[in-house]
């Protein structure tokens, strides 16, 4: 393999975030959603050459930019975008946020569909908006949507934004067209906003599965969306700080910038170079990801399965794995783990009591020794 992502960096002693929580301590971070691997070559060099440089004035975002995430969202993910539909952004969790202040008035309503990433869950009240609430339910051993739950929701509530997560983070769904047709019919009936969070989309793992975005569907649809994208999660760059929307209509887009002026910062020069070389030349890297994650997805999968009290389901996309935990009977599932060596996200923060969320964008052996510490616990529950 061309890459190693067997032996990534030491970053015990680093400035992570994921593994300062734990620092001194034996457990094992697997928490936050960033992987351990060191970024793609082309985008170390190219920002080597930026620093080089040595200039970090103000900056714009070039043609040559534009034209690496237009052509590669139409080589990776099949959907033709106009430059100009892109907005600029220091991140996507800023990005629905400014959604949520955009749609509707103060009281309005925000649907979403927990257990979901917990900023999305806290992003209508920023806004003094609402939270509507449809539950994912676990059905024939998948994850899917509600259907009937969200008939009889939207019966009693109303709502001006669907807030959308597509791969979704934390059940590693790839929504289908089936699944995505149906959202947009409910929106075009009720005349919903939609904001898609697509973050995950670089991070397909399942060779079944097709990454549809849901602006993609069809004209109306896409008059009606904002797709929040960034190079952050696919190619291992979060903390570059750089994001975009791709938002079709214009009026809309219009809107979206007023909402936002004065509030956001520009995005950081840096995560613009990081972004143009991870569009442009980060594919056989994310070509030699995709194979390792699958991999350590499966292994997740047949360990957590094989325990008593534990189970998760197939993961089609992320590095993240939800895990149903409500079999051991432990109060805090959580703490239990992290009692037993493993620093995993909390279910409750994401909407849902007994779960857990593990982060396996990790070596293999790091998550060999976390599914063997995990496996002593359900043994020991
Ligand atoms: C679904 C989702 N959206 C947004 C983010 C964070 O995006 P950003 O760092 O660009 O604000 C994450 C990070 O885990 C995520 O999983």
């Amino acid at each position: 393999m061309p890459f190693n992502f067997d032996t990534p960096p030491d970053r015990s002693h680093s400035d992570s975030l994921k593994w300062h929580r734990y620092a001194g301590r034996d457990i094992l971070p697997l928490w936050v959603a960033d992987m351990d691997f060191a970024a793609p070559p082309p985008v170390l060099s190219a920002l080597q050459q930026r620093i080089e440089h040595g200039v970090f004035g103000y900056a714009y975002h070039r043609e040559s930019l534009l034209d690496a995430v237009v052509s590669g969202i139409a080589r990776d993910h099949h959907w033709q975008i106009e430059p100009e539909w892109i907005v600029w952004l220091p991140g996507v969790v800023q990005g629905f946020n400014l959604a949520c202040r955009l749609a509707g008035e103060p009281g309005d309503g925000v649907l979403t569909f927990p257990p979901i990433y917990p900023p999305m869950l806290l992003a209508p009240g920023n806004h003094e908006r609402r939270l509507v609430r449809s539950d994912l339910i676990l059905a024939g051993g998948r994850w899917e949507y509600d259907w009937d739950g969200l008939d009889a929701l939207l019966e009693t509530q109303s709502a001006n934004l669907l807030l959308l997560c597509n791969p979704h983070n934390p059940v590693g769904r790839v929504w289908s067209r089936e699944e995505l047709t149906r959202l947009a019919w409910h929106a075009e009936k009720n005349d919903w906003l939609i904001c898609s969070d697509d973050i995950h989309c670089g991070l397909v793992i399942d060779p079944t599965q097709r990454y549809i975005p849901i602006a993609s569907l069809d004209e109306a649809v896409a008059q009606r969306s904002i797709t929040l994208m960034a190079p952050s999660k696919t190619w291992n760059i979060p903390a570059l700080g750089c994001a975009f929307a791709v938002i079709p209509n214009a009026s809309l887009r219009k809107q979206y910038l007023a909402t936002g002026r004065g509030l956001l910062p520009d995005v950081n020069v840096l995560g613009l170079v990081a972004a143009e070389a991870a569009y442009r030349e980060g594919g056989a890297w994310r070509a030699a990801l995709l194979p390792y994650l699958r991999s350590n997805a499966q292994r997740v999968h047949e360990v957590i399965n094989s325990l008593p009290g534990l189970s998760c389901t197939d993961i089609e996309a992320t590095y993240l794995a939800w895990i149903d935990c409500r079999g051991l009977n432990q109060p805090n599932p959580q703490k239990y783990l992290e009692l037993h060596g493993v620093g995993l996200s909390d279910g409750r923060d994401f909407g849902m009591d007994g779960f857990v969320r593990l982060n396996f964008g990790c070596s293999r052996k790091l998550l060999d020794e976390a599914l063997r510490r995990i496996s002593l616990a359900a043994l020991a529950a």
